[in-house]
Order: C-alpha cells, then structure tokens, then sequence
C-alpha cells in the first residue's frame, strides 16, 4: 500500500448514472455511491439525453451528500475533486462538471478532469493490488469499444476503436430483438447460460488484417435477419411489387425459450470471440504482460472467462474490475485522479466538457 493516503472526491455523470466516490490513495474504496436512471430509459429502449441530464440535476446533490456521509470524511480532509469531463453526453457531463468545479471552489482543493474511458481501464486497481504496467486495456461498454496501449494509469495509447456500434450497445439492441429488456446486457449473459452457443454462427467481425477497430453492427443486423427473416428473400413475384415481403419467421414470439437462449448464447459468444481475439492481438502488439478489461461488459462472464484462458495461454497477468466497478462509478474516477494529483497534473476551473474526446 502506497503512504500517500489521500482522500478524493470523485463524480461521474457522462452518461446514465450518477456517481459519487470518496477514494484514498487511489485504491482504497472509502464510500461509492451510484444513482441509476435505468428505469427512466428503459420505457425507450436506450437513454434519452435530455430525460439523462434532468435525473443528474436532481440526483447529484444527494449523491454526493450520501458519498461524504458514507465515507465518514469531513470536506476538510478531501485533498481534490475529481470528475469525468470526456467523453459522454454533453448535457450529463456538464451537471458533474458543475457539481464538482463548485465543490473545488468552495473547499479551495484541486480540480481533476478524468476522461471516463481512461477509468474504466483504472478499475481493477480498485480495492486490489495497483496494476502492473505496460498494459494490453479493452474498454467495452454501452458507449466505447477501444484498446489501449497503457504505460501507466495517466499515459495510454489508443490502438483501435470501433466503427460503428460499441459492444454493450450491441448487446441492447440484440436484447431489444429478443424483447428481453433494456439494458439487456445482464440479461443475455445470464439466459446465455441455459443456451447453445454453437446454435446459430453468427458473423465474428474481424476487419482487415491484424486491424485492432472493432465493428459490431454486422452481427446486431445478423441477428435481426436470423429473427425477423431476411428483408425480400421470401419475395415472391416481380422485385418491385407493392406487397411486403413475407417474412419467415416472423418476430421472436415464434421462437421457443429454448431457440431464444440458443440465439443469446450464440450471440455472446461471436461477440466474446472477437473481444478475445483483438484483445490478443493487442497484447501482441504492445508486448505487455499485464492484461486489462474494463467496462460495463467487463462484467460478462463469458468474456471474463475467455479473457483468462487467454492470459493463461499468454501467460500474462489479467486484471478484471471487481462487478460493482464494471458499470459506470465515481470510484474509478477519484482512484484514477489520484495519479494525476500525484503528477501534478491538476485543472483549472475553465475545465470543459467534451463530447467526444479529441485527437
Ligand atoms: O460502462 P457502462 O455502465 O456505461 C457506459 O460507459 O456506456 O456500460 C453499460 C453497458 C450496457 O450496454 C450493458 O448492457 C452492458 O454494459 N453490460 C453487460 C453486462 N452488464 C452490463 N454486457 C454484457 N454482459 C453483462 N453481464
Ligand atoms: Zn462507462
């Protein structure tokens, strides 16, 4: 354990939860509390920024009151705020940002900007021993697919991205399919259990080459064509006819529990499959011993598993976060912060919010 003990205050709003944090040292998880908006999404399927940055104005407050009061720790002894500022829904990143510039102001304490994809891959550190760098990281979540290249916790190297859907965004969707609910990442992992993942053979999606980017449409579409049917392929009669496409079959309800778990099971699997192999391909081409997967989707079992079969025949070290730090939390983002206080790497109170991360 590092002697450096203290104490930040941590917040994360980029997207659909609330979270607030009181981490010292950069391990020692002293309180996490997470505001989830689930509920409020799930009626449309996928979160509504406009509903997402209302339910943090009216969450954040308490989030953070319950966070100090859980922690035991008086604002005096709180050496820095900490908060996502990239990337994520502008609206939602703006409510933490405030919340945490005030914060700063008022206790006259360092403010630190953490970029959220960089603390999904400080996760694992959490409440375990700090990570061994260089590192191979895979983020997967709701809203990023990306592998990193890091040499420390503060000094990563972006190596490949996805080009259209992130991976736990594909598996909402392939839940939407299944009207299994939304999120339905969870899900699907657990009915995956009761199914046959050599059931249908779903498309793996590896890109040209040794490419390190990520595509998970063509499965989410194969998917949708192996439930709904292939738009036109029953088409009888001449190409332009007015009449729609009968479609065999015709929607999940012709499916029965089993077919359905074999379609969840044979989904995940493509999808851990091509996690695995870029992931390898990443820890090949960086030559790091240390393997790190964070990241809503981190919580997979079946990735979980693959992942250490894979460091086991790679024979390096694999850090997965524990599943309370898979989902977004403020305790990766005040554990991460704590690497920067320590660089001096500290913002000002002009600190913005970035959508998107820049180049
Ligand atoms: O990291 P996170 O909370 O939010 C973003 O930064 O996007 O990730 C949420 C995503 C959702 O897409 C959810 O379906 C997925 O993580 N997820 C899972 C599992 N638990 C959550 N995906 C696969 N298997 C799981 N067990
Ligand atoms: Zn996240």
């Amino acid at each position: 354990m590092n002697t450096d003990r203290r104490v930040i205050l941590g917040i994360e709003t980029s997207c659909d939860e609330t979270g607030c944090a009181l981490v010292a040292g950069g391990r020692q998880v002293l309180s996490n509390v997470v505001a989830t908006q689930i509920d409020l999404h799930a009626r449309f399927g996928g979160v509504v920024p406009e509903i997402a940055s209302r339910a943090h104005i009216e969450a954040v407050n308490t989030v953070i009151a319950q966070a100090l009061e859980a922690a035991g720790v008086h604002p005096s002894e709180i050496a820095a705020v900490a908060v996502t500022h990239e990337p994520g829904l502008i609206g939602s990143l703006l409510v933490g940002l405030m919340a945490a510039k005030t914060l700063a102001w008022v206790w006259r304490v360092p403010l630190i900007g953490v970029n959220h994809i960089y603390a999904h891959a400080y996760s694992p550190a959490l409440e375990s021993e700090p990570i061994e760098y260089p590192a191979a990281a895979l983020v997967c979540s709701g809203g990023h697919t990306a592998l990193y290249h890091c040499r420390s916790p503060i000094d990563l190297e972006l190596l490949g991205t996805t080009i259209d859907d992130a991976a736990g965004e594909a598996f909402d969707k392939v839940a939407s399919i299944l009207k299994l609910g939304y999120p339905g990442g969870s899900v699907i992992d657990r009915l995956a259990k009761d199914g046959n993942a050599q059931a249908v053979n779903f498309p793996r999606s590896l890109l040209s080459g040794q490419s390190l980017d990520f595509s998970f449409s063509g499965i989410k579409t194969a998917v949708l064509y192996h439930v709904n049917g292939v738009p036109g392929a029953d088409r009888r009669g001449r190409k332009d006819s007015p009449q729609p496409a009968p479609r065999t079959p015709r929607g999940i309800e012709n499916f029965t529990p089993r077919q359905v778990a074999d379609i969840a099971a044979s989904f995940q699997a493509a999808v851990v499959d091509v996690l695995r192999i870029k992931l390898r391909r990443a820890a090949k081409a960086t030559g790091a011993g240390t393997l790190i997967i964070g990241g809503g989707v981190s919580a997979n079992s079946a990735l979980r598993a693959a992942a250490a079969e894979l460091a086991r025949r790679l024979r390096c070290t694999l850090r997965l976060p524990e599943v309370r730090f898979c989902v977004d939390n403020g305790a990766m983002v005040a554990g991460l912060a704590w690497h920067y206080l320590t660089a001096g790497r500290v913002a000002d109170l002009d600190l913005e919010a970035h959508a998107t991360v820049r180049r």
